[in-house]
């Protein structure tokens, strides 16, 4: 076996955007698993400041898919979860809470493909009044940062997987 063969390599490299799903719901305890993934992953001074929400009930997807101008396919996604931040847990938080919840968010993603199922990330920050529209939905209380939504279910669409380095990207011993 090659080293690109490795299962954690194939499911890096594999997984991809996905925005359309089949109509089946996913288990819970896939679910508690991906929780469970976005919990293990770094963060700074182990402050652990992430929090998640989960949303399978329709209304509530449906919503979140009517106030997110990038979001429509949670109209179809029988899963979301919103990946939060506490920024005053402590001062490691306040700092750096969104490089520890998007590595949560990459974790859910890869660990999402490791086990057939298939999503895609939904950047909620920068979308103008689309986190104050998501916290009123779930409803998420006022300290809490919302870092971005993973749309997630069984994709009805298959993509390449990743491959190669982008050109001009790689700097050795310097840039
Ligand atoms: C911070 C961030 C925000 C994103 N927001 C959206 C979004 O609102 N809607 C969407 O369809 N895709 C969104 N994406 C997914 C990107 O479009 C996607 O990752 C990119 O096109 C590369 O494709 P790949 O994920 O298949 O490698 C987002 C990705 C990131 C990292």
């Amino acid at each position: 076996m090659g080293i690109r063969d490795h299962e954690a390599i194939r499911a890096i490299l594999g997984r991809r955007s996905i925005r359309r799903f089949e109509e089946k719901p996913v288990e819970k305890e896939k679910i508690e698993l991906l929780i469970e993934c976005g919990s293990a992953a770094p963060s700074a001074a182990n402050s652990r400041p992430c929090h998640f929400v989960v949303a399978t009930d329709r209304p509530i997807l449906n919503r979140l898919a009517e106030d997110h101008p990038y979001g429509k396919m949670l109209f179809e996604a029988p899963l979301a979860i919103i990946v939060c931040g506490n920024p005053e847990k402590n001062d490691f938080a306040r700092r750096y809470w969104e490089e520890d919840c998007s590595a949560a968010m990459q974790n859910i993603l890869v660990a999402a493909h490791a086990i057939g199922l298939d999503g895609v990330w939904l950047g909620v920050r920068h979308a103008e009044g689309c986190e104050e529209a998501i916290r009123k939905i779930l409803p998420i209380p006022a300290h809490i940062a919302v870092l971005g939504i993973a749309a997630l279910g069984y994709g009805k669409e298959k993509k390449d997987p990743h491959k190669g380095i982008e050109e001009g990207t790689l700097h050795v011993n310097g840039w």
